[in-house]
């Protein structure tokens, strides 16, 4: 039997791992961390993140092929092929700080493999890593394992899925992509790679290249995408500038089939714990190389992202007759997209806080983050904090409220009664739809003050 060790039970290890252990009920597949908390969350009844279709995909393997655990060693000791999905932020201090990936918890997942390694294994990136990060993790494997003779092939499969969509995403990948040596042993390590996920994606899904293309497309397809939603809010400003409407450009943009319709919905920003911090990590790697004006444009991705979120809370103020100072303001939805819980650099943390800045009193409802989570993110305690609250549902959020802020596109938000709230609201009443996922027609004939991205008002 294959046996599997996924390092790392995050967002990516754990789902990726849960499906590779439905798909193929003849491999053993044991899931390892460090943080004991995440591991045990994975063995109980209420998994560590919220994934939509996750619950089930573990509960069918979990005690037959599938396992979490904190004994780190021994999985990897005994395991044929371990992928490594741990964490990969940006450096916070010292060369690159800012910019660079922190390949700190990579390199010490690399030591302990060398470490405790008696065979042959298949070393997998499935974390984001710069370009050319596998001769470094080969030069820590090699020149630390005990065992002479230990043949190890380091493999590039990067993963693709987006939070919220994971299980789908995983079940059903548009393209698998793999890279390696391009030697006899590397291609063969690359087809034992590949039969795995031929047990359930089609054998035309499955890219293979060499190992640098490989890291680098990973990279290249989030700065792809934060790029189009970088374009189409630069879109939305010009939009409110001219009296054009941003939706209907996004249309008429989409029909061409050389642009397609994908990513090019307006929105307070981008956030989530990849987009940035891979395309910082693009820029530090271009300026390493030497490549100033590349560097340049992908970072200015960023500033528009950045820009984006500023006009927001910039509009917001200037609509409610300049000053927000001790007005109750409802935030709707903190989580960075919908059916996720994940807040990491969530659009809501730099508009709650730009908001805070104008002495706002908030009032926050997201169904799926926890108040605990949000005053983490706040950097505030809310228990006797008079300008933050964090609420149970959307209707007390929005009661007594002088404006409301959707900033996540939560369905539940679309169901909302419109006419009741309004009722409850300090008149002018306003909505800033940062999501544009509501009918501005209608909240308008109920007497709202409305404001959404790239509208006129
Ligand atoms: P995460 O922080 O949710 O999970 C990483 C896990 O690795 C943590 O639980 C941490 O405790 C564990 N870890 C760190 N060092 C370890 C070690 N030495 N041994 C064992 N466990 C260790 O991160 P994530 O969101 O799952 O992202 C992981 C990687 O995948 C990143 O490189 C990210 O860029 C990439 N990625 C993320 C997504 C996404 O949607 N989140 C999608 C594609 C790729
Ligand atoms: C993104 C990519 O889509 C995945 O392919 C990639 O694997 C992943 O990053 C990663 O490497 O972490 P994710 O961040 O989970 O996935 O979610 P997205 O759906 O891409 O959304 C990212 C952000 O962009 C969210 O804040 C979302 O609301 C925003 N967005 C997305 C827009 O503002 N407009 C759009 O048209 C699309």
């Amino acid at each position: 039997m294959v046996k599997i060790c996924g390092i790392g039970a995050g967002y990516v290890g754990g789902p990726t791992m849960a499906v590779i252990a439905l798909k193929c009920p003849s491999i053993e597949v044991a899931v390892v961390d460090i943080s004991e908390s995440r591991i045990s969350a994975w063995n109980s009844n209420k998994l560590p993140i919220y994934e939509p279709g996750l619950e089930e995909v573990v509960n069918q393997c979990r005690g037959k092929n599938l396992l979490f655990s904190t004994d780190v060693e021994k999985h990897v000791h005994e395991a044929d092929i371990i992928f490594v999905s741990v964490n990969t932020p940006t450096k916070v201090k010292g060369l690159g700080a800012g910019k660079a990936a922190d390949l700190t918890y990579w390199e010490s997942a690399a030591r302990m493999i060398a470490h405790v390694s008696n065979s042959d294994k298949i070393v997998i990136e499935k974390s984001t890593v710069p370009v050319r990060t596998a001769e470094a993790i080969g030069k820590i494997l090699t020149h630390n394992t005990k065992t002479k003779g230990i043949n190890y092939q380091i493999l590039s499969n990067p993963e693709f899925l987006s939070e919220g969509t994971a299980i789908q995403d995983l079940l059903n990948p548009d393209r698998v992509l793999i890279g390696g040596n391009q030697d006899p042993q590397g291609l063969d390590a690359i087809q034992k790679l590949k039969a795995i996920y031929t047990h359930w994606v089609p054998q035309d899904r499955i890219i293979t290249t060499n190992l640098w293309s490989a890291e680098l497309s990973k990279l290249a397809d989030n700065a792809f995408l934060a790029q189009r939603i970088s374009s189409i809010n630069a879109m939305s400003a010009l939009c409110e500038a001219t009296g054009a409407e941003v939706s209907q450009v996004s249309l008429a943009l989409s029909k061409n089939t050389k642009i397609g319709p994908k990513f090019l919905n307006a929105s307070v920003g981008f956030g989530g714990s990849c987009f940035q911090k891979d395309i910082l990590n693009l820029v530090y790697i271009c300026e390493s190389n030497g490549l100033t004006e590349v560097a340049n444009y992908w970072r200015e991705v960023i500033k528009v992202n950045e820009y984006q979120k500023s006009r927001f809370v910039h509009r917001v103020v200037t609509s409610m007759f300049n000053t927000v100072s001790g007005k109750k303001i409802a935030i709707l939805g903190f989580a960075f997209k919908k059916d996720t819980s994940d807040t990491r650099k969530t659009p809501a943390i730099d508009v709650c806080k730009g908001l805070l800045g104008d002495d706002a009193c908030l009032s926050i409802y997201d169904p799926r983050v926890t108040q605990n989570q949000i005053e983490k993110d706040l950097s505030i305690s809310c228990s006797g904090v008079k300008h933050v609250n964090v609420v149970g549902d959307a209707y007390e959020a929005i009661r007594d409220a002088h404006g409301v802020c959707i900033l996540t596109e939560w369905d539940e938000f679309k169901t909302i009664d419109y006419e009741r709230v309004y009722e409850n609201m300090v008149k002018p009443a306003f909505v800033f739809d940062g999501r544009n996922m509501l009918d501005v027609d209608k909240l308008r004939k109920i007497g709202f003050i409305v404001y959404s991205i790239g509208k006129p008002l």
